[in-house]
């Protein structure tokens, strides 16, 4: 590719996030609530999967587009069966530069602290984890699958101990659900070196009926937690960064708040999404993607699809939480088009 790649807002790709199964083995109410990804609900079929080398593959065309950071996602992405092959063809991908990926991954945890080693060997480079308490009944309450926070923590532990650093522990927050761990996942990763980050409840996908009401602004988890620990506001390490950063004034290291809801970071998002059988997404609340699929295994070479993806890209015009914020503080999550579930496309 020639140039640098912009959509319609002036916005870079640079950042891919690859869904790699929809499948999770927790039940978190904000996004695969119970009462709908039940024993009936229909996954993906396995042929319907891009393989590691169709993903690998994409990989390598998106980097020639300019994307020089991966993550890997889900659902749970350590369900997929071998990821540490998918791994270790990803961390072979270059960048027109020459340079490895950014190459990284979003869990829940459960199964890290088997894992961890071999993710590291393969060579993955660090993990984000998903923990939303501290309290064995609150996160047992809020997985939903009755899940104990101790074998969360000791895959936290593999991973550090792995190397596979620096580690970044995410918490959505729920007003009413888990607000009351806020302080103590704050005293907990203070000091060790991981980065904790709040994140606020989002109106995605159509299932987790999400309310205004149960939002927690980010603003208030500062507040709180300032009020304990003085904070002071970093710069941002890269434009278009999901979470503003935080350092304890004391020496304590840092956190984030990710304020997608009052504080929408449309305006230099350079985010694509591909989901789990090829559908690149251009925004986390789309309805609907572009199914490369059909390049893929229809004989497209690889200059095809850079173009394909190319004017996919310079189409976009998404901005779905800055829409959302324009239409007032209070809206209740947008109706119309089924937006793509979370599960589906990967945080
Ligand atoms: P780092 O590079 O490690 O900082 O990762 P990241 O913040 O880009 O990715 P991560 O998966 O940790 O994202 C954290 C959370 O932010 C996700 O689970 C989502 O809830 C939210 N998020 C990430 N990207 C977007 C986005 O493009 N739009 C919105 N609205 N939310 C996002
Ligand atoms: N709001 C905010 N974050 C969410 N996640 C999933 N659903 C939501 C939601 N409704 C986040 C989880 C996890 C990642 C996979 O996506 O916290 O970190
Ligand atoms: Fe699974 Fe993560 Fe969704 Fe929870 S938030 S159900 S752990 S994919
Ligand atoms: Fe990007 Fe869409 Fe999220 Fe805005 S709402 S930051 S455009 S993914």
């Amino acid at each position: 590719a020639t140039g640098v790649l912009l959509d319609q807002l002036a916005r870079p790709l640079t950042d891919l996030r690859i869904s790699v199964t929809d499948r999770c083995n927790f039940r978190c109410s904000y996004c695969m609530p119970k009462e709908v990804f039940d024993k009936d609900y229909q996954y993906l079929p396995h042929s319907a999967l891009l393989s590691f080398e169709e993903i690998t593959r994409l990989a390598r065309i998106f980097a020639s587009h300019g994307v020089h950071k991966i993550r890997l996602t889900g659902g749970e992405p350590l369900l997929r069966k071998n990821l540490e092959g998918l791994i270790e063809q990803l961390a072979a991908v270059r960048t027109p530069e020459g340079r490895p990926l950014d190459l990284t991954l979003t869990t829940n945890g459960s199964l890290l602290a088997r894992k961890a080693a071999a993710l590291k060997a393969a060579g993955l480079q660090r993990v984000t984890v998903s923990l939303d308490g501290l309290d064995d009944a609150v996160f047992r309450r809020m997985n939903d699958v009755d899940f104990p926070v101790a074998a969360v923590l000791a895959g936290i532990d593999a991973a550090h101990a792995a190397g596979l650093g620096p580690i970044k522990v995410n918490m959505v927050v729920k007003r009413g659900s888990n607000e009351d761990e806020i302080l103590p996942m704050a005293r907990r990763f203070r000091g060790t070196g991981v980065v904790l980050r709040f994140i606020e409840y989002m109106d995605v996908g159509a299932t987790n009926g999400w309310r205004m009401d149960e939002v927690l602004p980010s603003a208030e988890v500062l507040r709180r937690i300032g009020e304990e620990f003085p904070l002071v506001p970093l710069e941002a390490t890269a434009p278009g960064e999901t979470a503003q950063r935080w350092a304890y004034r004391d020496g304590g290291g840092e956190i984030g708040v990710i304020s997608s809801v009052t504080q929408a970071f449309c305006h230099d998002c350079t985010r694509a999404r591909l989901s789990t059988e090829g559908k690149l997404y251009l925004c986390l609340f789309a309805s609907s993607g572009h199914d490369l699929r059909p390049l893929l295994r229809g004989g497209a070479d690889d200059a095809q699809i850079a173009s394909a993806i190319g004017h996919i890209w310079q189409g976009r015009a998404d901005r779905y939480s800055e829409l959302r914020a324009l239409r007032g503080p209070d809206t209740e999550a947008a109706g119309g088009a089924r937006r793509v579930e979370m599960s589906y496309i990967g945080g």
